[in-house]
């Protein structure tokens, strides 16, 4: 939740690009994190100015063609998500203080503003939004004049440690016009480091325009950065270093590339996103090799239980993870939502294996979660798709998606890519443990190593999808079933549906249909069924079929996902949409892929942001 870019360069830079081209070319980039407001401060000739406006980035471009900022070498900029404040011009971040010269920008809540508020109230400072971060703002203003005497490193640090909650804080000043400085807790905050220039960001596609060389930061840090320096203290003055990493995709990777919005390029993308998380797991004689792994082949022997700690998308991707775990491994696997997780005081010793799915690896609801796992004793796993983030930084190990970077809300690829990681993760543990001959673990990633053409084949059939989508973008509501590893497919496919199309819609186990949910089925109400291939347990493609039969008898208009050649389905669909055939736990890898068409093309035929739908931003990194 909101973007944050800083930006400082030697002057003569500027007629390459100056301050405010880095830092609105960032915040286009960093739009996704949050977009009800943006804003950005500048330094230049002894003063800081600042242009904010509420709304979407292009209010603020317009902002600046209308009244144009003067060259500048060092700046701030940032794009919100609304937490304290409603998204006004006056609630855009940057907020001022000194005497209009002092600039900061804030990602996270501070917890205690209330309390700091009145004390600087009573202290004769005025405020004119409604933020907790114009409270830090006053606050690092008054140690800035007070005690850190001129020093806004100082008066960041001695600011930073009176504050509670999650924050990321950038703040340049009038008074040092050489440096940008920023601070970090519990919100994610990355270096990027150039030559004569250096750079700050929420994360990388913040500059990776520039440079693709980063520092990570770790907790409760200052950073300093000059034309020629970064420095890194932490709260308590001690110095600190920061783990250089280079980034191992480009600016290109982040562009539509010819698509029309990220959403339906990162679909696009799945077939290589798949590719990538199987590339290099395996040595010369076809055994897995999970190298970044980091924990003690040893030590995954001996785990007894695998908590899978996720939320949204990613939670769907850790249900999918528990039937093929489970069944591979046989260890127990539960999956919990990472924010209720630590308020039901859960069970957990050295032998439990956390295992949380992030793509950002920011979400702070799974940071806690794990955060509180470590404190139990378990050892912590992440699977993450965004290198330097935060929770593969605090956890004991590490299996990277590679998505490539997913710009859109709505996750994708990177569904596809976290699935294939806990398959990976799955028949890894199964090697170690001798619960599958070597054969049939060379078997089942043979036929992970098709997937990403099969994803292709789906993808080339699109046509049909975009079609039903259109015809059906004014149903006012959408039902999705599926049993075993379909039913988190049917729940993520009416995810996708109410996030970007903003219809309501349900995914159930089909099995509960006659527990409630078939009371819903009225005339014409569209079904989209989840079939289990007729390949893997008889009974249950068997059921689903039934399942079908009874929702259509009641009216139901029904569209099923089924694998080609399932002839059962025919007789009871008015449509249905063929996916290649594949092992029945691998059935998401594809199934799930028309469903993403779906709500993409139902979305934009309502003339919807498919980008960036209302309400959500792409990292949730507050509770
Ligand atoms: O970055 P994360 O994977 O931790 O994010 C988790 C959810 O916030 C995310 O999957 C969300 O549900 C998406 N908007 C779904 O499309």
């Amino acid at each position: 939740m909101c973007g944050i870019v800083g930006y400082i360069g030697l002057p003569e830079k500027t007629s390459q690009h100056s301050a405010l081209d880095v830092l609105l070319e960032g915040l286009r980039r960093l739009e996704y994190r949050g977009y009800d407001s943006a804003g950005v401060a500048t330094v230049a000739a002894g003063t800081v100015s600042t242009r904010k406006k509420s709304g979407k980035l292009a209010n603020l471009l317009a902002e600046i063609d209308a009244a144009p900022m003067e060259a500048a070498s060092v700046g701030i900029g940032h794009t919100r998500w609304a937490t304290h404040g409603a998204p006004t011009d006056q609630n855009a971040h940057p907020h001022l203080a000194d005497g209009g010269k002092l600039a900061v920008i804030h990602n996270g809540i501070i917890e205690n503003f209330a309390q700091l508020k009145a004390k600087l109230v009573a202290a004769g400072e005025e405020f004119s939004s409604q933020t907790d971060t114009e409270v830090a703002a006053k606050l690092i203003g008054q140690y800035f004049t007070g005690s850190a005497a001129g020093d806004l490193t100082e008066a960041m640090r001695l600011a930073s440690s009176e504050l509670e909650g999650a924050f990321t804080l950038l703040a340049v000043h009038a008074d040092q016009p050489d440096r940008v400085v920023a601070s970090r807790r519990n919100s994610p905050l990355v270096v990027g480091l150039g030559e004569g220039e250096n750079f700050l960001g929420s994360d990388v596609s913040g500059f990776i325009d520039f440079t693709r060389e980063a520092v990570e930061l770790e907790q409760d840090q200052v950073v300093t950065i000059t034309t020629e320096d970064v420095a890194i203290i932490n709260f308590d003055g001690t110095e600190a270093e920061g783990k250089r990493f280079s980034v191992n995709w480009d600016a290109a990777a982040a562009e539509k590339g010819g698509f029309g919005t990220f959403m339906e390029k990162e679909i696009h993308d799945q077939p290589k996103a798949v590719e990538d998380t199987l590339l290099g797991r395996t040595d010369a004689s076809g055994r897995l090799v999970l190298d970044e792994l980091r924990i003690d082949p040893e030590e995954l022997k001996s785990i007894s239980k695998i908590i899978v700690l996720a939320c949204g998308t990613s939670a769907y991707a850790g249900m999918v993870a528990k039937y093929a775990i489970e069944h591979w491994v046989r260890v127990p696997v539960e999956v919990e939502l990472s924010h209720e997780f630590r308020y039901r005081d859960p069970i957990i010793d050295d032998s439990t294996l956390i295992v949380s799915l992030s793509q950002s690896g920011e979400t702070m609801d799974t940071l806690m979660a794990v955060r509180y796992a470590k404190e139990q004793g378990a050892r912590t796993l992440a699977i993450c798709n965004t290198n330097g983030s935060t929770i593969p930084r605090e956890s004991d190990a590490v299996l990277y998606t590679h998505a490539g970077p997913e710009i859109a809300v709505a996750s994708t690829k990177a569904f596809l890519a976290q699935i294939t990681a806990s398959y990976l993760l799955g028949l890894y543990m199964a090697q170690l443990r001798g619960k599958l001959f070597q054969g049939e673990i060379e078997d089942i990633l043979a036929d992970l190593h098709k997937i990403p053409g099969k994803i292709q084949e789906v993808l080339d059939g699109g046509d049909q999808i975009r079609e039903l989508a259109r015809e059906m973008a004014q149903e006012p509501s959408v039902l999705f079933l599926g049993r075993h590893v379909g039913y988190p497919v049917a729940m993520e496919g009416a995810l996708k549906l109410k996030e970007i199309a903003y219809i309501h819609a349900e995914g159930f186990a089909a099995g509960e249909l006659k527990h409630g949910p078939i009371a819903l089925i009225d005339q014409g109400q569209p079904v989209f069924v989840v079939v289990p291939s007729p390949h893997g347990r008889d009974s249950l493609h068997a059921k689903v079929v039934s399942n079908i039969q009874e929702v259509r008898a009641r009216g139901a208009r029904t569209i099923t996902v089924a694998e080609a050649g399932d002839a059962d389905v025919v007789d009871y669909s008015e449509t249905v949409f063929y996916v290649p055939e594949t092992q029945p736990l691998l059935m998401p890898l594809l199934t799930t892929v028309p469903l993403q068409i779906f709500a993409c093309a139902l979305a934009a035929e309502k003339g919807y942001d498919v980008d960036q739908p209302r309400n959500l931003a792409k990292s949730v990194t507050v509770e």
